[in-house]
């Protein structure tokens, strides 16, 4: 599986390895910039309204409009999946401030934002590593108060996954007074009691577009679920962890700082939800719902 050779870039599709920004690019300089990575399951982008939703949301955050309607979007989409036909993929796409000549904090008046995006592969689901689960560590959380803006300043989400990496784990849980907010690079589920506790959105953390499906899929199964704080020791006695996102769909936790997350399996909840995820993937992959939501 080699890397299609098309990205986009401000309305162009070019050889990737030709595709460059100026180094007085604010995406560069400054981190002035947003993004979204869309899965793409058998080529078909997955929840590609609730990403450009959010994309719009996190663009008006810092003050920018979105460059491109939705529907371009999807052009765009489709031009690069094109490329991988009936793959998987990640379709990652990032908005800068865009280029100015003088480096300074002031955002400049008139500027053209950079727009650029690109697939890459991304391998089949392996089920026996997913009912392996994952090892996590928890952390404080050291980074800003607005975690809700899809931005690319993720410069204490990388150390905080270094640091996972570094001890053995897979992802590390970050803890902001107290209470467990979500993954480096995903959000957050427990169940306690059979109830299953996501942190309500806030500034505090990302809205997750698998976070959203989960709870979707959740209220259909007429599991009993609530969006509350979920406190340290409240983590820890957890009967079930799960960590969700576009690349790692639902995972089960089986390790958090070494000690094992119920019996040190994946749980019967988690393999319930894995289960339901799996099944709307797929429906999507025949084609059905192709343009839902
Ligand atoms: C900090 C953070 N939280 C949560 C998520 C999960 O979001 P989504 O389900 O939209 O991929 C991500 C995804 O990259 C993330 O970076």
């Amino acid at each position: 599986m080699s890397d299609p050779p098309l990205a986009y870039l401000n309305g162009e599709f070019l050889p990737r390895d030709e595709a460059s920004v100026p180094i007085t690019d604010r995406g560069l300089l400054f981190g002035d910039s947003v993004y979204e990575v869309v899965p793409a399951y058998g080529g078909i982008p997955f929840r590609v309204t609730h990403h450009l939703e959010r994309l719009d949301r996190s663009l008006a955050a810092i003050g920018m409009q979105n460059p491109l309607a939705h529907d371009a979007w999807r052009s765009v989409f489709e031009r690069l999946t094109e490329q991988l036909p009936g793959e998987d993929q990640s379709i990652y796409l990032q908005v800068t401030r865009g280029v100015h000549p003088i480096r300074s904090h002031v955002i400049p008046e008139t500027i053209t934002p950079t727009v650029l995006a690109f697939t890459a592969a991304q391998p089949p689901r392996d089920p026996q590593a997913a009912s392996r689960g994952l090892k996590v560590i928890t952390l404080e959380d050291i980074r800003w108060h607005r975690c809700d803006i899809k931005a690319t300043t993720l410069l204490a989400n990388v150390l905080a996954r270094a640091q996972a990496s570094k001890e053995g784990a897979d992802e590390a849980i970050l803890i902001r007074d107290g209470a467990a907010v979500e993954g480096s690079a995903s959000n957050l589920f427990i169940v306690s009691n059979g109830l299953l506790i996501t942190p309500p959105n806030s500034k505090e953390l990302l809205p997750g577009i698998t976070r959203d499906l989960v709870l979707e899929l959740a209220a259909q199964a007429g599991i009993p679920l609530a969006q509350a704080q979920i406190g340290v020791a409240e983590l820890e006695a957890a009967d079930e962890i799960w960590l969700t996102s576009s690349t790692r769909e639902v995972s089960a936790v089986v390790q958090l700082n070494d000690q094992p997350v119920g019996d040190g399996t994946p749980g019967e909840r988690w393999r319930q939800m894995d289960h339901l995820f799996q099944a709307y993937k797929e429906q999507l992959r025949r084609g059905v719902d192709r343009h839902g939501p």
